[in-house]
């Protein structure tokens, strides 16, 4: 963690001495500068515009405009030139090389994933925008298709889970909880997260955190959260939990252990206990306030919408629960017992 920050302070430096170098950028136009015209469809057109809001809130905003687009003068535009464009390498070099070296690499460019303007880490994302960000290519029925040959309920998982979860690793999994809409369509499952304004608007002018977090402490008790979930005053808002990652590797290959329920699944102490709040800002990125311990195994009133294993509504969960509890064996039996019969394109794969 810290080598990648001294190397993206070196990197950076490197790229801030380069462009205090370059003569043409004697004149320093700032952000807001370039936003005069950029922010404005009716200067530039819809696609050159560049959403000051959405762009303020990350951590490239910070660099400025010209760290990226190093080589506009003072004329522009009517110099004619076509302005550079720095390539993320240049910055991000670990994750660069990572997904480089990836499968994926000759199937999608950064760019096609990440907007350069609205660039934001796993945590200020939500899992349904992440998944936007794939089924772009990845057609949702086609995905469902594809997963529901091994995996029951395919519908539900891809609704409920990033596919980042399953194709990309993560040192930590959490478990995020968003407000969602009762009613809706727009995201894929029929989910639709409520806006900033509509949670603005049923708080009432209170922070919105104040919906479930009613003691403003920043953090949300099990207590804060019954409270919520039977107050009838919300009953068209509701919390949908997803497993999320906190870090995002490159790599994005099918893991081995994702074939595995009870990576998921699994009752106990070693079940995924840790869970946030992800509230989202003005700008749709998303923040996070700490839950208690053990929200989500409270079945009947922490999160009634999200089950997993250790929850009484689901004979089907339940039942799969207890296949993982009833002996180690039964899932590596399984799990082996599929590696064997995709051995085939496994080998395939690795040439
Ligand atoms: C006076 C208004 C104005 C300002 C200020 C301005 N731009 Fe532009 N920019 C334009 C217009 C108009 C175009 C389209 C030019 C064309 O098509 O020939 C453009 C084109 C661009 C392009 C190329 C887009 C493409 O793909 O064709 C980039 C990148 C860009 N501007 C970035 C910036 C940055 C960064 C700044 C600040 C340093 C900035 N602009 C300041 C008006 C402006
Ligand atoms: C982190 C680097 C980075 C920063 C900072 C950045 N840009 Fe860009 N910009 C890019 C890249 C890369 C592209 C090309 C995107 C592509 O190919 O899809 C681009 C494309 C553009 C375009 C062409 C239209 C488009 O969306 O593809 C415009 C206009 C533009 N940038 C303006 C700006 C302005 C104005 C700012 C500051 C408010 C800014 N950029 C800040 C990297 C950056
Ligand atoms: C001029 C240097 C520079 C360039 C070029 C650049 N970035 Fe960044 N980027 C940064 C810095 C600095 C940060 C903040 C530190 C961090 O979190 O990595 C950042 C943060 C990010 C984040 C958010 C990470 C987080 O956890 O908050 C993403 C995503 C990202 N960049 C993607 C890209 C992509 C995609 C490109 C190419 C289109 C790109 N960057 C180009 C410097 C750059
Ligand atoms: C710009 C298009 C594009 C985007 C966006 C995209 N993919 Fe892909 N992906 C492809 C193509 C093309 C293939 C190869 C054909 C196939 O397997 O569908 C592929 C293959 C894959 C594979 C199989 C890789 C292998 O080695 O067997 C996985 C897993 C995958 N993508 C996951 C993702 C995930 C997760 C996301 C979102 C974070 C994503 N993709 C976003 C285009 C894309
Ligand atoms: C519950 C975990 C899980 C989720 C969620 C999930 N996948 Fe998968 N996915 C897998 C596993 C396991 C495989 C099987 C890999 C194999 O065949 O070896 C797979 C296979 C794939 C393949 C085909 C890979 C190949 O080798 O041909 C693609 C493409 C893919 N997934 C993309 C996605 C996308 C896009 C999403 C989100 C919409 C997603 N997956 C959600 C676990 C998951
Ligand atoms: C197939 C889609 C895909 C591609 C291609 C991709 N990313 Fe990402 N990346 C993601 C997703 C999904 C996240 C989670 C945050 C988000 O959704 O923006 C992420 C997160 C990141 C982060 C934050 C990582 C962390 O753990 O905090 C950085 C930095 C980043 N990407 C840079 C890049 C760069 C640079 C490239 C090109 C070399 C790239 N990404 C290509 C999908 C992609
Ligand atoms: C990456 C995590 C993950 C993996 C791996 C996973 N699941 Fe799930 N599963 C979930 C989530 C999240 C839900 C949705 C829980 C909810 O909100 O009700 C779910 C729901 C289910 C449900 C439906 C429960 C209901 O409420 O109707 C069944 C059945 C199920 N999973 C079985 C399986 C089986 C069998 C496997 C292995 C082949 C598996 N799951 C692998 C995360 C996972």
């Amino acid at each position: 963690m810290k080598t990648r920050v001294t190397n993206k302070i070196i990197m950076l430096s490197v790229n801030i001495l380069f462009v205090t170098l370059t003569p043409a950028l004697a004149f320093a136009m700032d952000s807001g500068a370039c936003l005069d015209c950029h922010g404005d469809a009716g200067v530039v057109g819809d696609k050159l515009v560049i959403e000051a809001l959405g762009f303020d809130s990350t951590a490239h905003a910070e660099l400025g405009c010209h760290s990226c687009h190093a080589s506009i003068t003072a004329d522009h535009p009517d110099d004619g030139l076509p302005p550079s464009r720095a390539g993320c390498a240049e910055c991000h070099d670990p994750v660069s090389r990572e997904y480089a070296a990836s499968l994926h690499a000759e199937n999608a460019g950064c760019s096609d994933c990440h907007n350069p303007h609205r660039a934001l880490g796993p945590t200020a994302v939500s899992g349904h925008d992440m998944n936007r960000q794939c089924m772009a290519c990845h057609d949702r029925p086609d995905m469902v298709a594809l997963h529901g040959e091994w995996l029951p309920q395919a519908d539900l998982h891809i609704s409920m889970l990033p596919c980042i979860t399953c194709h990309s690793s993560s040192a930590e999994y959490v478990i995020s909880l968003y407000l969602i809409k009762r009613q809706g369509g727009q995201y894929p499952g029929g989910l639709e997260l409520a806006s900033h304004a509509e949670l603005s608007a049923i708080a009432g002018g209170r922070p919105i955190e104040q919906l479930i977090d009613r003691n403003a402490d920043n953090y949300v008790s099990l207590a804060e959260l019954r409270m919520f979930n039977l107050d009838p005053e919300n009953k068209q808002l509701r919390l949908q939990g997803m497993i999320t990652p906190e870090g995002v590797s490159h790599d994005f290959r099918s893991r081995d252990d994702r074939w595995d329920c009870s990576f998921c699944h699994a009752s106990g102490p070693a079940a995924r206990q840790v869970s946030f709040l992800s509230l989202v800002e003005p700008d749709g990125s998303f923040k996070r306030v700490a839950v208690e311990q053990g929200a989500v195994l409270d079945a009947l009133y922490g999160t009634p919408d999200f089950y997993m294993v250790g929850s009484t509504r689901s004979t089907a969960l339940n039942y799969v629960g207890l296949v993982i509890l009833a002996g180690g064996l039964v899932m590596p039996i399984g799990h082996g017992t599929l590696r064997i019969l995709t051995r085939k394109n496994r080998r395939h794969e690795e040439k």
